[in-house]
């Protein structure tokens, strides 16, 4: 391969989960170490990073057709290196069938970026997908500046093997980072600017550690150092798993001012046999009783959620099971899938593929009765008055953008700024976002 001159100009371009994003930041802030400088439009950008997400079909043809995109209208492509998930699974067949490709690096390996971008300029491509992550976390550099609201991925990976997921395949094994680091990593992100975090992991509530006196802590401890910074207001943290809801940290939800009343907590489904077939470790009733405890301690909680439709075996009567947990719990917010089997996943193997008219007519269902009840607890916010934390410009003279503590999207027209946390009363609901009006202070 013919040596280039070294990148000057990246874009780094994320797909799927938080993590991603979180890890394309991380990325950023690596190749900027290196000197090299942002770039907006992709086009224009000397090196291309595309953080791949592997979590449903068709991850990997969406990879060769953005890489196909990239090729300039002179035929020559700018450096592509392809990161996240769909490099860790399918690095090798990549390097074979994308000559363009010069650099695949796996979720665990991104510390390398830079040293692997260096060497393709110089006519060498690479492939690193070496796991797990303790190495890469050690090897990124202290962080500076932040928006308003940051992620802090506090735990990786998923020893929970759902039979349905990859995430324990192409993010490994669960590894909580260290207490001491992320109490770090957070003093550096609001010092940078940062008034909220949302700790980040595949199974957060997983993440396990000891605190600086050595004694054994969990997310509530965590949650509770990191509220000693007086400048960081709010908390936030996702995915979580219900089998890792511990007492402490439905507890902290109580006693945690900056905690938000926001949980994001899966179910996936509303059938018992088919939770079982998920290898999901919990039941419906055992999910439901876990959100009344919650609820106990946090009677304003938004509970999120997702879903998949069309798990293989599922009937219409197991499917009416999913609707009606959906109808118990009135989730404010949810994410919904139709299956789709992953290779060397248990349930790719499993027979009673459900047919794709289906599944799509299961998800308009399911979707029907999710945006009823997030619209619904839209309208059952209007009338209060709440923080929301600015974060940008809204399209409208003087408006601007935040979030409530529940999440929700919220615009307003007045005197603030980025980062302020300000005092709105909500008084109109969308499907998508709240209207609401400043309170002066
Ligand atoms: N098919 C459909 N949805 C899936 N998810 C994970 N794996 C699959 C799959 N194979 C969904 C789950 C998970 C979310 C991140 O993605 O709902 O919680
Ligand atoms: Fe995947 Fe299940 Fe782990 Fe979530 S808990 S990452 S769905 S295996």
């Amino acid at each position: 391969m013919a040596s280039t001159p070294p990148p000057r100009t990246f874009h780094v371009k994320s797909f799927g989960c938080q993590m991603n994003v979180y890890d394309g930041e991380r990325m950023a802030e690596l190749l900027t170490a290196q000197g090299m400088t942002a770039a907006d439009e992709r086009g224009d950008a000397d090196l291309v990073v595309l953080n791949t997400c592997h979590i449903r079909e068709k991850a990997t043809e969406k990879v060769y057709s953005d890489i196909g995109r990239l090729r300039r209208d002179d035929g020559t492509s700018p450096l592509i290196a392809v990161a996240g998930c769909v490099a860790q699974a399918e690095g090798e067949e990549i390097m074979v069938r994308a000559p363009s490709v010069k650099v695949v690096v796996g979720p665990q390996a991104y510390h390398r970026l830079p040293e692997m971008v260096a060497q393709a300029a110089a006519g060498t491509r690479s492939t690193e997908t070496d796991m797990p992550a303790e190495a890469k976390f050690a090897a990124l550099p202290r962080r500076r500046k932040s928006g308003p609201s940051a992620f802090l991925t506090v735990q990786e990976g998923c020893d929970k093997f759902c039979t349905y997921c990859v995430v324990p395949y192409t993010r490994g094994a669960e590894i909580s980072r260290p207490f001491a680091d992320l109490v770090d990593e957070a003093q550096a992100l609001v010092e940078g600017g940062a008034r909220e975090i949302t700790l980040l992991g595949q199974n957060v509530n997983a993440w396990a550690g000891e605190d600086a006196r050595g004694r054994k802590a969990g997310l509530a401890e965590l949650a509770e150092e990191l509220a000693k910074f007086p400048e960081l207001a709010r908390i936030r943290y996702t995915t979580s798993h219900p089998a890792d809801m511990t007492d402490a940290l439905i507890e902290a939800h109580g006693s945690n001012p900056k905690l938000m009343p926001f949980l994001h907590l899966p179910v996936q489904s509303g059938n018992d046999r088919v939770l079982k077939a998920m290898n999901r470790s919990h039941t419906a009733d055992s999910y439901l009783r876990l959100l009344e405890r919650v609820r106990a301690v946090r009677p304003d909680i938004a509970i999120s959620g997702d879903f998949i439709v069309g798990f293989p075996g599922e009937t219409e009567a197991e499917f009416g099971d999913t609707l009606r947990i959906i109808d118990a719990v009135g989730y404010a917010l949810a994410f919904s899938f139709k299956y789709s089997p992953r290779p060397g996943t248990p349930a790719a193997t499993m027979d009673g593929h459900v047919p794709a008219e289906v599944m799509d007519e299961r998800l308009q269902r399911l979707q029907a009765a999710l945006n009823r009840d997030q619209l619904a607890f839209n309208h059952s916010s209007v009338g209060r008055r709440c923080s929301v934390l600015v974060e940008r410009r809204g399209k409208r003279e003087g408006q601007w953008l935040g979030k409530s503590p529940w999440l929700q999207s919220v615009h307003f027209i007045g005197e603030a700024a980025v980062g302020d946390l300000v005092t709105v009363d909500l008084i109109e609901a969308g499907p998508n976002s709240l209207a609401g009006t400043l309170v002066s202070a």
